[in-house]
């Protein structure tokens, strides 16, 4: 889908008077699954409350069988409506390829820079160390989604789902309610 500045604005406008671009991200569940324990595992991964204005998510992945050279990730969105429904995005990243060349990918650069500065998942192929993602937090991401985007209140989740080597070894759904 290609749309012009213009119709964005109109778009952003539109949702700005009827008061459902959203303000606010709230983590509500986090889900971590290793396909392939052998290869992988997820030593932690949780959201944390500390106080009302300050929650995060952290998550731990093992890799036992480094180095890994080929690694894909396939990101899709979801929204509820009766249950989760593929919503506006899905697609699949060469990342060692995008890693190289972030500005190759727009959408993806978008969402790396969610977290780069979270997680040590910041520097070219290949990869020999676990993988951390380390309280990545709310206030952070509210500034990033609501300044980009207009995106309408509600229930979503983004769900990634981690290939090495061309088998899919893990899966991380983190849900989350704009409002
Ligand atoms: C987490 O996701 C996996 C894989 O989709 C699923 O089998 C499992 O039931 C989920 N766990 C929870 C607590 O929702
Ligand atoms: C919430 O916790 C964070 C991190 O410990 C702290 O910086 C912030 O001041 C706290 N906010 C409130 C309202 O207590
Ligand atoms: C994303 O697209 C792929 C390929 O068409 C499909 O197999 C997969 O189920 C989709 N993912 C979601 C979450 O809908
Ligand atoms: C990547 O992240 C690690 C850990 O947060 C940090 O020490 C390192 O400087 C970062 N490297 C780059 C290239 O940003």
């Amino acid at each position: 889908m290609q749309y012009n500045r213009g119709f964005l604005l109109k778009l952003f406008v539109i949702f700005y008077f009827l008061k459902i671009v959203s303000s606010k991200v709230e983590f509500t569940n986090i889900n971590c699954t290793s396909w392939d324990p052998e290869f992988s595992d997820f030593e932690y991964c949780y959201l944390k409350s500390v106080n009302r204005s300050y929650k995060y998510m952290s998550l731990k992945v093992n890799l036992y069988k480094v180095p890994i050279n080929v690694i894909k990730v396939n990101i899709a969105a979801l929204k509820r409506f009766n249950g989760y429904k593929p919503f506006l995005y899905n697609a699949t990243v060469d990342a060692c390829r995008f890693l190289k060349n972030p500005k190759s990918n727009p959408v993806f650069s978008y969402l790396h820079n969610m977290f780069r500065s979270f997680s040590n998942m910041n520097h070219t192929c290949p990869y020999n160390h676990d993988l951390v993602v380390e309280k990545l937090n709310t206030n952070f991401l509210n500034n990033h989604i609501t300044s980009a985007l207009p995106v309408p209140e509600g229930d979503y989740a983004l769900q990634t789902s981690w290939f090495a080597n061309n088998i899919l070894r893990a899966t991380v759904l983190v849900s989350i309610t704009l409002s």
